[in-house]
């Protein structure tokens, strides 16, 4: 797998012809809690998750924490420079060992409870009364239980089985998109977590297929196609999939001729005359890439370097398999992780990053939620309604917890999907099989 090329292995993994059995999406998948059991025990504990960024890790003597489902996960990077992770849990009578989500400097990771004394790298070094143990001190010989831990694209991730595939091979051609944008020198400048009434998966569904643009986000047809007659759409055998959308584009549904908010102001960035455009719009997207190529290097925009002229102005929507969806453009992408809550299945918590390159000089950029300081930015958590989780992202939720409730009608059955929601059920079926023991 390692000689071929991105292309090669693209065509390789990507699923051809028909790969839809055409399982039910039923409504007890939103809200049974023997379907959430079965989720963890088969999809969520078997599956590679991010645990934080990089950069968190870079300085030995780093901790962060984690909470997915009831696990609290707990990564470190020790004196001897390694990242490990751990479950975040005491062995001498199971208390939660790190309470903060971030820590540096640390020597030693004291437990509340009996001050059991732990190094980063998991190991037991101090207990009170150590000659009392009957089975032998603990020191030296009591660990915490570590899990897969590695780093890829900027990020931390984590798997809870130990016979998981590695990473990069579980990602496959992902890992390469990812490595294109360069993203493991971009910092996290958005980080918020909302609590939000309906199943993870609600918000996922929505994240597999822009069916919905047009209804939810009419505004981003003014410069993002959203029909899928020019969409391609890319479903991997490993479960993963890449919807690709072109940006610097009106939406061809909407036959908008002129330049519109905000094209205008991106042609205007890269020295082109929007009124030029005007009634051949359809051309901006290719002048906009040859300008990015042009003069994106002296404008310090490295990042564009190794991607190719339809990334500099297209969205690709990659989703991770299970739960995570990363908005890949040439400027700033955007993590959205719907998390099934820890007991019910009727909640999630919704994460929502957006990320950016660092470039010399630029000290602010337009984010999701306004301009924003380019630099590592703190975790705001709320509940959802009580604070914006993005424009968009408000726009998206804005039907979440209707459709909750619509689920639990005994009036649906089964979704009845155009194809260009394909995604959606695949997502279903990449479950079934984990379930039902064919992954
Ligand atoms: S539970 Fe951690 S030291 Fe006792
Ligand atoms: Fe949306």
């Amino acid at each position: 797998m390692g000689n071929l090329s991105i292309q090669e292995k693209f065509e390789r993994e990507l699923v051809k012809g028909s790969f839809l059995r055409g399982d039910p999406i039923t409504g007890d998948r939103y809200y049974s809690r023997e379907f959430a059991q079965k989720e963890w025990d088969h999809v969520f504990t078997r599956t590679w998750q991010i645990g934080g960024m990089a950069y968190q890790l870079e300085k030995p003597g780093s901790v962060i924490t984690y909470e997915i489902g009831n696990e609290s996960i707990l990564m470190t990077r020790a004196e001897d420079g390694k990242i490990r992770a751990f479950y975040n849990v005491c062995p001498h009578r199971g208390n939660r060992l790190v309470a903060e989500e971030e820590r540096c400097g640390t020597k030693r990771m004291v437990c509340a409870y009996h001050s059991w004394t732990f190094s980063l790298d998991g190991v037991v070094r101090h207990v009170r009364d150590a000659e009392d143990y009957p089975q032998g001190s603990p020191v030296g010989k009591m660990k915490l239980e570590e899990i897969r831990c590695d780093v890829l694209g900027g990020l931390v991730w984590f798997n809870m089985d130990p016979n998981a595939r590695p990473l990069r091979e579980s990602l496959g051609v992902v890992a390469d998109h990812l490595d294109a944008y360069q993203t493991d020198k971009w910092v996290r400048v958005m980080w918020l977590t909302g609590k939000v009434d309906c199943n993870w998966k609600i918000i996922h569904d929505n994240f597999n297929e822009a069916y919905h643009v047009l209804s939810l986000h009419r505004e981003l047809g003014t410069f993002i196609d959203d029909a899928y007659q020019n969409t391609d759409y890319d479903i991997y055998e490993t479960g993963h999939n890449r919807m690709r959308m072109k940006g610097c584009l009106p939406s061809s549904s909407s036959r908008v001729g002129e330049v519109q908010a905000p094209l205008d102001a991106i042609l205007r960035q890269w020295d082109l005359d929007p009124a030029a455009f005007n009634g051949r719009v359809r051309e901006a997207r290719a002048a906009i890439q040859q300008q990015k190529r042009k003069l994106g290097a002296e404008r310090g925009q490295w990042q564009y370097e190794k991607l190719s002229d339809d990334q500099l102005t297209d969205y690709h929507h990659i989703t991770v398999f299970p739960n995570i969806s990363l908005t890949m453009s040439a400027d700033g992408y955007q993590v959205l992780r719907p998390q099934p809550h820890p007991t019910d299945p009727e909640q999630c918590l919704f994460d929502h990053w957006f990320m950016v390159p660092v470039i010399d000089g630029v000290t602010e950029v337009a984010t999701p939620l306004g301009t924003r300081k380019v630099e590592p930015a703190p975790h705001e958590t709320f509940l959802h309604g009580d604070a914006s989780l993005g424009f968009v992202a408000d726009q998206d939720l804005s039907v979440a917890v209707a459709q909750q409730r619509g689920l639990h009608s005994r009036g649906y059955k089964d979704s009845y999907l155009t194809r260009q929601e394909d995604r959606v059920r695949r997502l279903h079926e990449v479950i079934n099989d984990h379930i039902e023991g064919r992954r």
